[in-house]
């Protein structure tokens, strides 16, 4: 038997719903902030990618899904949302203007991980990018943006991390700073972490394993910062809180991609298991001007559908609103399909969502299915004499009862009912 490749999934009519009102609440929220829509092809030249995320990034040598194509071009597919954006904004010479530009994205992305709970090689996220701010208070919005998303989706107990990695110029010193620290105790550290001490030393401090955490204690990262940096992490802090909006600093936060400076941000929760982040996003400076563009300072996040979605089951939320039709035309016998199957289509021009039984089966068999699928519905029954006369039998399904109306007033009573 065919199957999905390990990593991925179906997503059925009954879980699309809940995808679908998690992404209008999103869609309405994003609107709000005056963010539009862009959509970026899932492909990309790899370099896209390779000249963006950072060379040693995990993301980047172990996880992306990375060929040659038919022409011998190498290509990638999407691990991210972030480089095809900045790809997209500069291609389109929109770094030339001095607007600011807010985009936001929601589809897959493809990560060749081990899969697991809340861990997939398919997976989706939502994610937004600003262009053309450095403010501070811009950071603070962003991330209010990222809170009232989570809040408006019914998400409880999320916990919000923030930490500055500083600017372009403070990286050596940070970076000198942590190795300065832990080069003495590095045979205490696990043996990812001593190779990642030399190639890439502040990806130590978000090692999960017992040493490397306890090692990475006294190291914070806002010591080797500049006062500018400094200045504006302070401003982002008090503006959270002059917002309400509940945070705590993380000094070991350091996201797992290279292009972050400044303002960093994770938003993790209980009830993902090991996976535990819903989201996260940051500041990334120089990414623009790194991918060819002109220097225009960015900001964004993205937060995985998938964990969102397993968060809100974890609840157990309300279902969803069903999406099915709640009106059924039924025929008496086989004649009569025709005459369904116009009525139907005459229903749904009229904005009337509607199911039409068109197959050779029994009326007793119609309302078994019709009660099992709209069992507060209606059910149009079209016989012999109906026909003739150009009326229906309506019968509401919760009530039981039927009776004769002529066409005419029927189709006002049902869009009546949908205006
Ligand atoms: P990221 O932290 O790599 O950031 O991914 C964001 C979110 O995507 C994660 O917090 C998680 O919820 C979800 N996610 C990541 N990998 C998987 C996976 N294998 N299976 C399921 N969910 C996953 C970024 O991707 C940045 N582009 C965010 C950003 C936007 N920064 C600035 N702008």
């Amino acid at each position: 038997m065919l199957k999905a490749l390990g990593g991925t999934s179906d997503i059925f009519p009954a879980e699309a719903a809940a995808w679908q009102r998690v992404e209008a609440i999103a869609r309405r929220i994003l609107h709000s902030y005056g963010y539009q829509e862009i959509r970026t092809p899932l492909i990309e030249e790899a370099a896209v990618f390779t000249g963006s995320l950072g060379e040693v990034a995990e993301i980047v040598t172990k996880q992306m899904y990375l060929f040659q194509d038919r022409g011998g071009r190498s290509v990638a597919l999407r691990p991210e949302g972030t480089a095809s954006v900045v790809r997209a904004f500069i291609e389109q010479g929109l770094d030339k203007t001095s607007s600011i530009s807010r985009f936001y994205y929601a589809g897959p992305m493809f990560r060749a991980e081990r899969p697991q709970a809340g861990r997939k090689r398919q997976f989706h996220q939502l994610g937004v990018e600003l262009f053309g701010s450095s403010s501070p208070y811009q950071d603070a919005e962003v991330i209010a943006l990222m809170a009232r998303l989570l809040d408006a989706w019914g998400i409880h107990g999320w916990v919000l991390k923030v930490n500055s990695l500083g600017c372009k110029e403070d990286r050596p010193r940070i970076v000198d700073y942590v190795r300065e620290k832990l080069e003495p105790h590095k045979d205490k550290l696990c043996d990812d972490c001593k190779v990642r001490l030399e190639k890439n030393p502040l990806r130590v401090l978000d090692c999960k394993e017992e040493g490397c955490v306890k090692l990475g204690a006294s190291v914070d990262v806002l010591a080797a910062i500049c006062p500018s940096c400094k200045e504006h992490f302070d401003t982002v802090i008090r503006s959270l809180g002059g917002l309400k909006i509940p945070f705590q600093r993380d000094p070991h936060l350091v996201r797992g991609l290279d292009y972050y400076s400044r303002t960093a941000f994770e938003v993790l929760h209980g009830n993902l298991g090991a996976q535990n982040a819903l989201g996260g996003g940051g500041r990334y400076d120089t990414l623009v001007e790194q991918m060819g563009g002109l220097a225009v300072p960015a900001i964004g996040f993205a937060i995985g559908m998938e964990r969102v979605l397993m968060a809100l089951n974890a609840q157990a939320s309300e279902p969803p609103a069903g999406l099915v039709p709640q009106v059924f035309v039924a025929a008496v016998s086989p004649v009569q399909i025709p005459d369904a199957l116009q009525l139907a289509e005459h229903l749904r021009g009229q904005g009337v969502p509607v199911l039409v039984n068109l197959e050779e089966r029994a009326l007793k068999k119609q309302l078994e299915y019709a009660s099992k699928v709209l069992p507060k519905g209606t059910v149009l029954i079209l016989g012999e004499d109906e026909v003739k006369n150009n009326k229906v039998t309506v019968r509401d399904m919760s009530a039981g009862q039927q009776e004769l109306v002529d066409r005419g007033e029927i189709i006002r009573r049902l869009t009546e009912k949908i205006v």
